[in-house]
């Protein structure tokens, strides 16, 4: 898949995140404090939450076409001027997905999701995600109807490495978030199967984890938590787009009874449970929760 055949605005929006994700990465520098603030789900911020949102947030909502634009780190999305599903689309970003690596200088990402319409909304009306990751390299996932591309950026440039990016059909790595008390049985359950399946890995950013999936197969969840039976993860800027490249990758997700690009959108910053991956392994959990 490449973005030649995508609509301009869409392509505007990858570019800018692309553009955006060196001075993301170079700003990570010096911001790995926390701010004395939180963000509209109740956690306190990093100094680089504000710093990538603010700086992706004048860009995104500057873009021609882009008629909402929302963010993790705020609590209320930003009226472009045009109807999202009217000719125009919504943008909603996860400025910095896994920032309490910061300290730790672990790996963390950043997440766009692009909807034809007005949001919150379905992840089923999704023309794009994707998602930078900073790791090693800084690499870019791009998701549209036609298939999964992955780039490497440098300088602001994007050179595509891989232009059909599949989920391997063998499962190799698993990673759960959550404490282990406190998950529900039945999950517990199947966390116990799978752990004698496959290698555990689990680094606490989901765009890192999920990035070992696409890459060696396997499963990725944040589930329902007894504490918390929605979860962690939110829908609108974390659950769909992932939700979005995994099942273009030939994989499938869910919220434990159906995609998450069915799960009706509620408040902006609603949370879901989320699990991504091989499809056979997201078809056993279901059972498994049933
Ligand atoms: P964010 O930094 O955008 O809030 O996302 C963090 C999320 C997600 O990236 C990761 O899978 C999960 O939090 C990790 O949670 P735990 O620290 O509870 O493992
Ligand atoms: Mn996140
Ligand atoms: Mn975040």
């Amino acid at each position: 898949m490449t973005l030649e055949n995508a609509d301009p605005i869409v392509e505007s929006v990858v570019a800018t995140v692309a553009r955006s994700a060196t001075e993301i990465r170079q700003g990570l520098i010096g911001r790995r404090g926390s701010v004395d603030a939180e963000n509209p789900s109740g956690e306190t911020q990093k100094e680089a939450d504000v710093f990538a949102d603010e700086l992706l947030g004048d860009r995104l909502a500057g873009i021609d076409g882009v008629g909402q634009f929302a963010s993790e780190e705020r609590p209320d999305l930003v009226d472009c001027g045009e109807t999202p599903g009217e000719g125009a689309y919504a943008v909603a970003v996860d400025p910095l997905d896994g920032s309490s690596n910061l300290e730790s200088n672990n790996a963390m990402g950043t997440i766009f999701a692009v909807y034809d319409a007005p949001l919150p909304a379905l992840g089923r009306d999704l023309v794009a995600a994707g998602y930078v990751l900073y790791g090693p390299i800084v690499t870019m996932v791009v998701a549209t109807d036609e298939g999964v591309a992955e780039y490497e950026l440098s300088g602001g440039e994007r050179t595509l490495i891989d232009d059909d990016v599949t989920l391997p059909d063998d499962p190799v790595v698993y990673g759960f978030g959550g404490r282990v008390p406190d998950w529900p049985e039945d999950f517990e359950a199947y966390a116990r199967e799978i752990e004698t399946e496959l290698k555990l890995r689990y680094g606490g950013a989901m765009i890192a984890d999920v990035n070992q999936v696409l890459t060696y197969g396997g499963i990725f969840a944040y589930p329902g938590l007894e504490s918390r039976p929605e979860g962690k993860l939110r829908l609108q800027f974390e659950g769909n787009p992932i939700g979005y490249v995994v099942e273009r990758a030939g994989g499938r997700s869910s919220d434990g009874e159906r995609s998450l690009l069915d799960v009706e959108p509620g408040e902006l910053h609603d949370r879901t449970p989320v699990h991504l991956g091989n499809e056979a392994l997201i078809d056993r959990l279901e059972s498994a929760l049933e």
